[in-house]
């Protein structure tokens, strides 16, 4: 097939669209997988244009980058570049989610909505510093990540134009495979079974795609690639501490670790005890509703921690009222608007509120489940001496209760006899 053969003619509808013309060299996204190998050789063919390659490592387990990097050479990058932003992330990205307890939809704690924006502010970076007029990526019409990343590119870079051939591309697995085979691209993995689409870094995994789509069908086992199915989980519990400053995790077991080797092994902990499955229909910010598989174990066990932490030291007030923002900040992130100016200010909340979520909550691991056992904090709203059944002496008055109670439910009296005396 012709790289002519495999266009849709195409008018630009948005501003940072790329006209054929006006691209020279092409910064590209490269995972190494299938869509973006027979994208780097397509837009050489295609758009007679030069590419960098530029592959991010956010902490997605056992990728070989030495691999991916000499595919990229090999395919006629004329720069391939490898840039580990895993510190970032966590810091800048995780860290914020965890302090806004940020999980979409009941159940999608937005590792991938995480990401998106840095991929794609790195690639601004990278775009620039290599000289491109242009960024692509692999990302279908049909999902949240174009919008993550187009967003962010429009939003940091209004000079730079972007393409996105898969969105405009007449190529199913099935002619990709075949002009792989055509261009001498490697295909990992072989080419017999459509795999699951898969994405993943330090915060979690989602597969998508086969028999996922059919909501009817219960999970099959190979879908799970990463935690331990809970009936395989040891018959013996494990119960973690994890220490928290000012809302953000910094130890476990009373170990202090960087933050991305703290998720990680807090990771493996919930690998091992089948802690963090999540089977999730979701509401697309494009309007499609689909399904998720997601593997969440180290988001499942430190945002529960978190959470759990916040409220302790948080009053009936700031409890009842944060759940709100924090469920503002998820739809943000995940409708991918992570440089909307609401963001810094909710997170200028978020950073409020966390100064005191400083303590330890212990959690224990168990065949698939999380429980929260201890808690801990020297800011804690909570004494023993006013909660307990035992006498509390003069702390807390209880004849002052029924003076209490009558003014608190005064206009509940109040209307209930109106209703009455209008019924009746
Ligand atoms: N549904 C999740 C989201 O929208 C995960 C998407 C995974 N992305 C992918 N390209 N497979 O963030």
């Amino acid at each position: 097939m012709d790289a002519a053969e495999t266009r849709t003619p195409h008018t630009r509808t948005a501003s940072y669209e790329a006209e054929p013309s006006e691209v020279g060299r092409v910064l590209l996204l490269y995972s190494g997988g299938l869509d973006t190998s027979v994208m780097l050789k397509w837009i050489q063919d295609e758009y007679e244009a030069e590419v960098v390659a530029l592959t991010i490592n956010l902490g997605q387990p056992g990728e070989d980058y030495d691999v991916v990097k000499g595919k990229a050479t090999q395919l006629g990058a004329v720069a391939a570049e490898v840039v580990d932003a895993r510190e970032e992330f966590a810091g800048d990205f995780v860290v914020p989610a965890i302090k806004a307890n940020a999980i979409y939809g009941l159940g999608y704690p937005l590792f991938t909505a995480l990401g998106r924006p840095l991929i794609a502010k790195l690639a601004v970076e990278y775009a620039r510093k290599h000289g491109c007029d242009t960024i692509a990526h692999g990302c279908t019409g049909k999902g949240n990540d174009q919008v993550r990343i187009e967003a962010t590119v429009a939003t940091l870079a209004p000079e730079l134009k972007v393409i996105a051939p898969v969105r405009g591309w007449q190529m199913g697995r099935e002619e990709e495979i075949e002009y792989a085979r055509k261009n001498g691209i490697p295909i990992k993995g072989g080419a017999e079974r459509t795999p699951y689409s898969i994405d993943d870094n330090l915060w979690g995994r989602s597969s998508e795609g086969r028999w996922i789509e059919d909501l009817d069908h219960a999970p099959d086992d190979d879908v799970f690639q990463l935690v331990t199915r809970p009936e395989l989980a040891p018959d013996e519990p494990r119960t973690v501490e994890l220490g928290f400053e000012g809302g953000v995790p910094v130890s476990l077991d009373g170990e202090r670790l960087g933050l991305v080797e703290l998720i990680e092994r807090v990771g493996q902990l919930g690998i091992e005890h089948g802690v963090g499955i999540v089977d999730h229909i979701e509401d697309r910010i494009v309007g499609l509703k689909v399904r998720d598989i997601y593997e969440v174990p180290a988001a499942t066990i430190l945002l529960q921690a978190h959470a759990e932490l916040e409220r302790l030291v948080g009053t009936i007030h700031e409890n009842q009222f944060k759940p709100q923002l924090d469920r503002q900040w998820a739809y943000l992130v995940y409708a991918g608007l992570w440089w909307e100016p609401l963001r810094g200010h909710l997170d200028a909340y978020m950073d409020s509120v966390n100064e005191s979520v400083t303590g330890t909550v212990g959690i224990k691991l168990f065949k698939g489940h999380a429980r929260t056992v201890t808690r801990s904090s020297p800011n804690a709203v909570y004494d023993a001496a006013l909660a307990t059944f035992e006498t509390s002496g003069g702390l807390f008055s209880q004849q002052a209760s029924p003076g209490f109670i009558e003014i608190w439910s005064l206009q509940s009296r109040m209307a209930q006899r109106v209703r009455e005396g209008n019924g009746g």
